[in-house]
């Protein structure tokens, strides 16, 4: 048995859309069994309906939302249930919301954190355990290009970001030895519906697919990186971004993200 391929089960955050669909696409189609999570029951059940009908594997569907304080530990215990041994997870699940703290509900923010920073750690922290016990298994955390710097107008969102880079770096070490990889990896622009939620002033530069950044994860994870950013171009900028003047950093990404007015 490999990770992620033929005799495994990945639970996927966030499968209905995007990146995490795009996941559960790869990977069904290399022979894997899946766990599908986001709050819209339906899309999964048709999407596990068809990967299942196209690649003859396993795929559940738990409908879950991963807002709020006890969200992930919650998730954790309906997996637990299933008695279905996870042998990899994919922290995809997460939103952006661009505009300016002072002007937004308090909700925008604690749900971008409850999200993209709560439930990842929780879920990582109950499934990794299991794992190292049987000294096999692998983790992916979606991050963003965000995380390397300060965003103006998405302040709790490239915060958010920053953090999952941040804690996925130290796990990837302590995980060392144990058979288990740990990944995060740092999207640019990507065409899903994450601007729906996040706004178009928040799509910097061209945007790249869900399968490019699902090839860039899954290369990388072979080769045992902590982490990667997708595309040359993203790579670069995240690259100079914490080597730019700490004022120049912040203002140039104000510009890209700045709020066009009507
Ligand atoms: N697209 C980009 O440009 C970009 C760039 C950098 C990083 N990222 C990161 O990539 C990841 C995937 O985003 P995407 O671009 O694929 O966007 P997307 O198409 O909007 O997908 C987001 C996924 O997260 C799920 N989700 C959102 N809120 C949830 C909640 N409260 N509980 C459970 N599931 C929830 C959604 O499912 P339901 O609505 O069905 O719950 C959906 O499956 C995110 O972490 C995002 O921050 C995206």
């Amino acid at each position: 048995m490999r990770t992620l391929e033929t005799g495994s089960t990945t639970l996927i955050t966030g499968a209905s859309s995007g990146i995490g669909r795009a996941f559960a696409q790869r990977i069904a189609a290399a022979g894997g069994d899946l766990v599908l999570v986001a709050r819209r029951e339906d899309v999964l059940l048709a999407l596990a309906d068809d990967l299942e009908r196209l690649h003859g594997v396993r795929v559940r569907v738990i409908a879950h939302d991963l807002d709020g304080p006890d969200a992930g530990r919650a998730l954790a215990d309906k997996v637990r249930d299933t008695r279905i041994p996870v042998d990899a997870l994919i922290n995809n699940a997460g939103l952006g919301v661009h505009g300016d703290l002072a002007m937004a509900p308090l909700a925008s923010a604690t749900t971008q954190i409850a999200v993209n920073v709560t439930a990842l750690t929780t879920l990582t922290a109950l499934l990794l355990p299991p794992m190292v016990t049987r000294g096999r298994g692998a983790i992916i955390n979606v991050a963003s290009t965000a995380g390397f710097q300060a965003v103006p107008h998405m302040a709790v969102y490239s915060a958010s970001k920053s953090y999952v880079l941040t804690f996925t770096r130290a796990l990837w070490r302590e995980v060392r030895g144990t058979g288990v990889d740990v990944l995060a990896v740092c999207p640019g622009a990507t065409d899903t519906a994450f601007f729906d939620t996040a706004g178009e002033a928040a799509s910097v530069g061209s945007r790249r697919t869900p399968e490019q950044v699902v090839d860039s994860a899954l290369r990388a994870l072979r080769a045992g990186r902590p982490s990667v950013v997708d595309g040359r171009g993203n790579a670069l900028v995240s690259w100079l971004a914490p080597r730019l003047p700490e004022r120049v950093a912040i203002n140039l990404a104000e510009r890209s993200v700045r709020p066009t007015t009507e």
